[in-house]
């Protein structure tokens, strides 16, 4: 059993931080890798991409919105409650150089995701420029634990409720009029990763995106997280989750994205359609992962 040693709240509830003892994990984890979470028996298997990992600790963290049945089950769980089941770390690590400068752009939960890789070039002696948004000033993630790793930390919202009234890409291609970074790291919603690619690409910048939130199993068995890369099929959890922002087919696996909305809405009120009213659930979006995406999409 995986225990829970430390428990966040964020954005009101909708964002949750769980710390969770699990030293094996620990030991062996590199920035960008993932785990499979399993909450109990009844409980989906959920990947994650781990936000932070300490082997001294012998812990892992993992920061996920509470968007579906699944990681609504997640949320429950209380410091001392525990996973029945994590399995990883799982995938790729991020393959990372010294750099002099690098730029890092985050957008919703994917901060989270971001934070392990800013603090790996931080530690190799780069140079980090980091750009985090959000819709709102209560869904900004990690302001202060970014602040502490990186060389200059840029904020949006889109309603301007803290830092500029922006998108992470206007800051970017503000960033970009004076600095020429050797790498950029864009992990958020997939329209933003795309931008970001676009922006990057003709200033041939090499551009690394996470597609973390397009898997599903995280076993290579499932086929969701399948994604054309330079015109190859590849899969996300495994050969992944990061790949070449400017290889990328984004046009497809957003069309991908989409197409999971129906089914993950009705899944969601096959098993919660009772209690919705009860316990003011109608707040949480459909959608665990793929469709947490259609969501971010759909806000584009
Ligand atoms: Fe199922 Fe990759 S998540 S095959």
């Amino acid at each position: 059993m995986f225990r829970i040693v430390r428990r966040k709240e964020m954005a009101g509830g909708k964002i949750i931080l769980n710390e969770i003892k699990a030293p094996i994990i620990a030991q062996k984890a590199e920035a960008g890798q993932f785990v499979i979470l399993k909450a109990n028996d009844t409980g989906e298997r959920i990947p994650l991409t781990m936000a932070d990992f300490d082997a001294n600790r012998g812990t892992i963290t993992v920061i996920y919105s509470v968007a579906g049945r699944s990681t609504l089950l997640f949320g429950q769980l209380q410091v001392g409650d525990s996973f029945q089941n994590i399995t990883g770390p799982l995938g790729r690590p991020t393959q990372l150089n010294k750099v002099s400068t690098a730029i890092c752009v985050g957008g919703g939960t994917g901060v989270a995701v971001l934070y392990p890789i800013v603090k790996r070039l931080k530690q190799m002696g780069s140079r980090v420029i980091c750009i985090l948004g959000a819709r709102s000033k209560e869904l900004l993630i990690m302001e202060e634990e970014m602040n502490a790793v990186s060389d200059e930390l840029l904020i949006c919202t889109d309603d301007g409720s803290r830092g500029r009234s922006a998108l992470v890409t206007e800051l970017l291609e503000e960033v970009l009029r004076r600095e020429r970074p050797g790498i950029a790291v864009a992990i958020g919603p997939v329209p933003m990763m795309k931008r970001v690619s676009d922006i990057t690409r003709p200033l041939e910048i090499k551009t690394l995106v996470s597609l973390n939130p397009i898997m599903i199993d995280g076993t290579g068995m499932c086929g969701s997280c399948r994604v054309e890369v330079d015109g190859k099929v590849k899969f996300a959890c495994v050969d992944g989750p990061e790949f070449d922002g400017h290889k990328v087919d984004f046009d497809q696996l957003i069309q991908r994205l989409q197409a999971y909305s129906e089914e993950e809405s009705q899944s969601l009120h096959a098993h919660w359609g009772a209690e919705i009213h009860r316990c003011n659930m109608d707040e949480i979006k459909v959608a665990d992962l793929a469709a947490m995406q259609v969501e971010e999409i759909k806000a584009e």
